[in-house]
């Protein structure tokens, strides 16, 4: 489960990762990764900042972040669920499953729920096809889920927050 951090504390990792940085701008990716590492996402408000650092323009360093789909530029959900899409899944009701978990959740596949704590990402496969469908919560691995099993997962993972 990720945790939040203090936008202050944001605000100070970031310019220690940047006053530890050369500034030449081969070590522009390094830093991006670091700041992800240290925060769990670039924040735009940073996107000055290391420009400056680097002697790029803000444009400069908004395309580096926007070319790679690595870097995030908002803070990830503090939970992740994922329903597997692969085929022996979508055959055994992944489908439902999925409908159900956009409906619980109230957001699409690759959103994040309406007060931001879970994530909703397909996974491909997790190898539990034999008990179909699967879905992962957190590093958790569940099978032959139905909606109402989903549900009570979710209501465990909320309690557990
Ligand atoms: S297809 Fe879903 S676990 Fe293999």
């Amino acid at each position: 489960m990720q945790q939040r951090i203090p936008q202050a504390d944001i605000a100070a990792q970031a310019s220690a990762i940047l006053a530890a940085s050369s500034g030449t701008q081969d070590q522009l990716l390094p830093v991006l990764h670091a700041l992800q590492d240290a925060i769990g996402y670039v924040p735009p408000d940073q996107v000055v900042n290391i420009a400056s650092t680097f002697n790029l323009s803000r444009a400069e360093v908004h395309g580096v972040i926007t070319f790679y789909h690595y870097f995030r530029t908002e803070a990830p959900a503090r939970q992740v669920v994922q329903i597997c899409r692969a085929e022996a899944c979508q055959s055994m009701g992944g489908d439902a499953l999925l409908a159900h978990a956009e409906q619980a959740l109230g957001c699409k596949l690759h959103a994040h729920s309406g007060d931001g704590e879970f994530a909703l990402e397909p996974v491909y496969c997790l190898g539990q096809c034999a008990t179909a469908p699967s879905m992962m919560i957190n590093e958790a691995l569940h099978a032959r889920v139905t909606p109402a099993r989903f549900d009570k997962l979710l209501a465990k993972a909320k309690e557990a927050a």
